[in-house]
């Protein structure tokens, strides 16, 4: 089936068309606008500003989609489009945009929730899609970590999830981005404070590692960002350098990746899991990923483990669209002619319930 998805939760603009069945993935093009400049003079995303920015782009950004693909609106079979969880203004922009296209020429669309999106990020790679399919990889437990979002899920297949834990409090990529913001790096923190915590001594400062011993599979990071600022405010201003900077980021990063590593460990075992998969922007995160992957393979010594390819770890509709094509089966359904009635973004959209 031929999918035109569009993704505009945050502040990228993303559109892909898919091709896709069970067997082969073909993406013909797949295309993201960032705002990053836009908001970073703000040190954050500033929700109006992003849904005006999504409204100047989108339609350019659909020309340039199809033209790259060669497609036709003829050509399609399916649209998508992320309807929640997210920035409320934000998603209005693309479901809107999707509704009057589905209206206009007459083709079913799907609203996917962003999260069921990051979870079959991995697959996003035609060398990678048979695996969503093997026996041999199910169940698996897995991770989400981005700006809004930190939790755990038991996969039976690729299309069936169920929550283990969640934050009570920041997201884990929020917290990046708030240390980031307290060393006056610039928007958003999660990239730079990684990057500075190469040269960073992570023993440097004892910062606490929130929930590490809990029972259960949620997460805590407020804490552990208040614990930062309280360390910074204990010098003078002037005085806080590079080398301090360095040691605050290596030392915050080990304590939130530590939580991450433990709590994820833990499920995969008590969930017997043959894969652990691990997506949202903070994915990218490298030293997240040599650690993960060391812990892993060293307690579980046959687990399979899945990271997205680093163009799709942030926020992009490639995801979108295979997230709707898998809820398909593949197949379009009667009850899904006219279906861009019932989509309407819901900003609080749990993937759970
Ligand atoms: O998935 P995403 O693009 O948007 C949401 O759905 O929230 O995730 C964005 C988050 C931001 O908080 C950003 O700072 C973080 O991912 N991030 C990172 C890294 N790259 C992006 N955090 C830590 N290390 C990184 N290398
Ligand atoms: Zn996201």
């Amino acid at each position: 089936m031929k999918i035109l998805a569009f993704e505009t939760s945050c502040d990228e603009t993303s559109i892909a068309c898919l091709e896709v069945n069970k067997k082969k993935l073909n993406i013909p093009s797949f295309t993201i606008s960032s705002q990053i400049k836009l908001h970073a003079k703000w040190g954050g995303v500033v929700p109006e500003l992003a849904a005006r920015q999504h409204t100047i782009n989108i339609i350019p950004l659909l020309q340039e989609t199809l033209q790259q693909a060669k497609w036709k609106p003829k050509d399609i079979d399916l649209l998508a489009v992320t309807s929640g969880p997210g920035l409320v203004t934000s998603l209005h922009v693309g479901v809107a945009t999707a509704k009057a296209l589905a209206a206009a020429w007459q083709k079913p669309l799907i609203g996917v929730n962003h999260i069921a999106g990051h979870l079959v990020s991995p697959f996003v790679n035609p060398n990678n899609w048979s695996w969503a399919f093997k026996k041999t990889i199910w169940p698996a437990v897995a991770l989400v970590v981005s700006g809004g979002h930190t939790e755990l899920y038991k996969m039976k297949s690729i299309n069936q999830w169920q929550l283990l834990g969640k934050t009570l409090d920041d997201a884990v990529g929020e917290a990046f981005d708030k240390v980031g913001k307290m060393l006056q790096l610039p928007y958003p923190g999660g990239p730079k404070v990684s990057k500075l915590a190469v040269l960073g001594n992570d023993k440097a400062f004892a910062y606490p590692r929130p929930m590490l011993k809990t029972k259960d599979y949620n997460f805590s990071f407020a804490g552990l960002k208040t614990a930062v600022l309280y360390s910074l405010n204990k010098f003078d201003k002037q005085k806080i350098d590079q080398k301090i900077k360095s040691d605050i980021c290596a030392s915050f990063q080990t304590a939130a990746l530590d939580v991450l590593i433990t709590k994820t460990l833990k499920a995969a075992q008590a969930n017997k899991a043959k894969t652990v998969i691990i997506s949202g922007g903070v994915s990218a995160n490298q030293a997240l990923r040599q650690k993960m992957n060391a812990v892993l393979k060293k307690e579980i010594p046959n687990i399979n483990i899945l990271w997205p390819d680093l163009n799709v770890t942030g926020d992009n509709a490639a995801m979108i669209g295979l997230a709707a094509a898998v809820s398909t089966n593949f197949k379009i359904s009667k009850k899904l002619s006219n279906n861009w009635q019932n989509i309407n973004a819901n900003a609080n959209w749990e993937l759970w319930n």
